[in-house]
């Protein structure tokens, strides 16, 4: 016996039962006081008809009979008497003496009724008595002549007709009754089942944190709707409180995330997607080596999955990187101590350049930033997005051991790719983290294939950019192009028959950083730098780490470092800015003409002013960098428009002496959160080279202060809070849908 329907079929029992035993209830106690209230009138209502009766014929006859009893005419008195009983309901009649002795009666006189009245007769003149023979209607009227009265007159009606009629009445209404009340409970129970689903509905959108929105053609159970209003803003204060108390109680690190994956997740299984991987295999001429790619994305994500474990799939492009997966593409990372598996996928050269160069650096970076560089859209390079897309959405499915993985996609290369899961893993729960900013409306208009992509990116459950701007701009953009119902309260998106939380998510770094613990005192570390350029120890350093890209103001951070010189001549030759610049996509001619540009600017400035500006084109690993970091006096972020930087908060990471000083542009994510930097805007040149040379001089007790409160709030909220906060937002979403789900079998 299927348990589901049985629970379904006591359900409706006892919704059933809800509604017919109150009505049954309310039949029974009207059957009791109705039925005999109708007995009592129509007895009422015959009597007063006999009444009647008896007076016309006791008038009828008063005169002939009197006459004859006077004369004592027996016989015909008796024929008399007789003719009366004629009337089918006289049952009998009596002629009595002043004496109270019967002297003439019909056959049928019931010999209970003796021509004394009771106590009771005396008072009235008809009665209703019930007799051997049934119930009987009796008057008594006097005989009268001119002398005076002679006897009385005794007319018996037969009154069972009465009770015959009694009873039909009283069948006739308890079978309208019974009829009434079947009807009016079949009604009931529709209704009432009708109410219980359009509840079970509200809740179920509840869950599913659809608030009680509904289509519009389907208008809400208005009494219904202070109810569930109710239920919904309890649920939001008990969300908001929870979320509220998760997010500042819990000290978030690599336990943290590990207890919350095992514990809210119950040890799901977590997939990252992206397009770079965190570990390269290079072929060098020492053999093959191993390098880590110049990626916040890679900076963020790889010590949240060293925490879970799990399996991260990417575009495999180093040289080696064949060689060293296993025969499913896989290879355990880091190379050194493997804590997750990498899975690898393989893109032909036409592939890579029209998925990866093409479509997401020539037409969505562009897109998503405003920098000033047009973006360009070719349909092959759209066909191609499309097609790696898939692939990555095949590899999910394959390396998912159940229904429900929990899939993390990262950023603009896989627009596409929730939905394609969605479609194939219906219950995964699919968080997509956009690492880059969301343009306005107007500005993701001119994609030709706008709707396509938003409606990829709507197959996420959860969908997180860095700041409530870019949720804002999102919102508003799929509001403009596609038909969907946007509640902006829960900021939550319902389109195709999946629900969308837009949320923001500030990303962040590993706290503390790997290194902590080992490094060398900054003195130290600065003057080995110094020394290894060949700077005099009093020296001031600047430092700047990018990927050459046009989005980063490299450009404009060089032009300040420059007007800084020309309106600080003393800081001339005690002065240098060294600019990490990591190749990226120099497969590009945008990006090939800028690392010209930038070549350019730098040599040209370096002729005016030596040594201001020292250009270090080429990939440094992590610890490289962090030297840099910690010998810089000043550290300068400038980007024209970024989704976070990390090089922000790498740099007040690396600071444990709670020394130097962060310029950061207000167009970063970061400026949101690290508002003791000098903040400048890096178009105005004099404003940024001001800022420059304020950080260069700035007292040592103000660098501290504004470092501390900086290295607080960077190791408070730490990365793995970043994915702590996603993962528990997915693991309530999953919960929701799991009460939904149970929810909608009862229904
Ligand atoms: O900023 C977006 C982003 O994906 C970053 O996460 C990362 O730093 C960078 O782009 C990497 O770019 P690419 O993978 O093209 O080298």
């Amino acid at each position: 016996m299927n348990p589901n329907k049985t629970f379904k079929s006591l359900r409706s029992l006892h919704l059933s039962l809800r509604f017919v035993v109150p009505l049954a209830v309310a039949l029974a106690l009207l059957a009791y006081t109705v039925v005999p209230l109708v007995d009592k009138l129509t007895l009422k209502w015959f009597a007063r008809d006999m009444d009647i009766r008896s007076q016309l014929i006791s008038s009828t006859l008063q005169e002939p009979l009197a006459t004859l009893v006077v004369d004592k005419e027996r016989i015909k008195i008796s024929k008399l008497l007789q003719k009366a009983t004629q009337d089918e309901r006289l049952l009998a009649l009596g002629v009595c003496g002043n004496d109270h002795a019967l002297l003439y009666k019909t056959a049928a006189f019931p010999k209970e009724i003796s021509c004394k009245p009771t106590a009771e007769e005396q008072k009235e003149k008809n009665h209703l008595i019930r007799l051997s023979q049934g119930p009987v209607h009796l008057s008594r009227t006097s005989l009268q002549v001119e002398d005076g009265v002679i006897g009385s007159l005794i007319l018996v009606h037969d009154m069972s007709f009465v009770e015959r009629r009694s009873a039909d009445t009283r069948k006739y209404v308890i079978i309208l009754f019974v009829v009434l009340g079947v009807v009016i409970s079949l009604i009931t129970v529709f209704v009432a089942h009708l109410s219980w689903r359009g509840w079970m509905e509200g809740v179920r959108a509840m869950m599913r944190g659809e608030g009680i929105l509904r289509p519009f053609s389907q208008p809400a159970n208005a009494e219904l709707q202070p109810l569930v209003g109710e239920m919904r803003s309890l649920l939001r204060n008990l969300e908001t409180e929870r979320r509220h108390a998760d997010d500042m109680t819990t000290t978030w690190n690599p336990a943290a995330l590990r207890a919350l994956l095992n514990k809210q997740l119950t040890g799901d299984q977590v997939l990252v997607v992206s397009n770079r991987e965190p570990y390269i295999h290079v072929k060098t001429d020492q053999g093959i080596v191993v390098h880590r790619p110049a990626s916040g994305l890679v900076t963020a994500v790889e010590p949240v999955m060293r925490a879970c474990s799990g399996t991260w799939i990417a575009h495999g492009s180093g040289s080696a990187d064949q060689e060293t997966v296993d025969r499913h593409d896989r290879v355990g990372v880091p190379p050194q101590k493997p804590e997750y598996n990498l899975r690898r996928i393989w893109l032909t050269e036409e592939e890579e350049q029209g998925y990866y160069y093409g479509f997401a650096n020539e037409g969505f970076w562009p897109l998503c930033h405003n920098a000033h560089v047009r973006p360009i859209f070719r349909s092959s390079d759209w066909q191609q997005y499309q097609k790696i897309n898939q692939r990555f959405a095949d590899a999910v499915v394959k390396e998912a051991r159940t229904d429900d993985p929990v899939v993390l996609v990262q950023d603009y290369h896989f627009a596409l790719l929730p939905k394609m899961i969605r479609e194939r893993l219906p219950k995964a729960t699919i968080i997509t983290f956009w690492h880059i900013p969301w343009p306005n409306p107007e500005s993701f208009g001119i994609c030709p294939w706008r709707e396509e992509l938003l409606q990829g990116m709507l197959g996420s459950t959860i969908l997180g950019f860095h700041t409530p701007f870019h949720c804002k701009n999102f919102l508003e953009t799929v509001d403009r192009y596609l038909e969907t119902r946007i509640e902006h309260e829960s900021s939550t998106i319902f389109h195709g028959g999946q629900l969308t939380m837009v949320e923001n998510y500030p990303i962040s770094i590993q706290w503390p950083i790997e290194q902590q613990g080992t490094l060398p005192p900054v003195k130290q570390t600065r003057t080995e730098i110094l020394t290894e350029m060949g700077l005099p120890a009093d020296h001031l350093l600047g430092i700047g780490v990018d990927r050459m890209d046009y989005t980063k103001g490299i450009l404009e951070r060089f032009t300040a470092v420059e007007r800084m010189l020309e309106q600080h001549p003393e800081l001339v030759g005690r002065f240098s800015f060294i600019q990490i610049a990591a190749p990226s996509r120099s497969a590009l001619e945008e990006y090939h003409a800028f690392e010209i540009r930038v070549h350019a600017l730098a040599q040209r400035i370096n002729q005016r002013f030596e040594q201001a500006i020292i250009l270090k084109a080429e990939h440094h690993d992590a610890e490289q960098i962090n030297r840099y970091y910690r010998a810089s006096n000043v550290c300068m972020v400038t980007s024209l428009h970024d989704g976070m930087n990390l090089v922000a908060k790498e740099f007040v990471a690396a600071r444990d002496d709670e020394r130097g000083v962060l310029v950061l542009s207000q167009f970063t994510g970061a400026a949101n959160e690290l508002h003791e930097a000098l903040i400048v805007n890096p178009y105005h040149v004099e404003q940024t080279a001001d800022a420059l040379y304020q950080g260069l001089t700035m007292p040592e007790y103000e660098q501290q202060e504004r470092m501390r409160s900086m290295r607080a709030l960077v190791q408070d909220f730490n990365v793995y809070r970043w994915a702590g906060r996603m993962l528990l937002d997915a693991a309530r979403v999953r919960q929701r849908e799991k009460l939904a789900a149970r929810i909608g079998k009862m229904a």
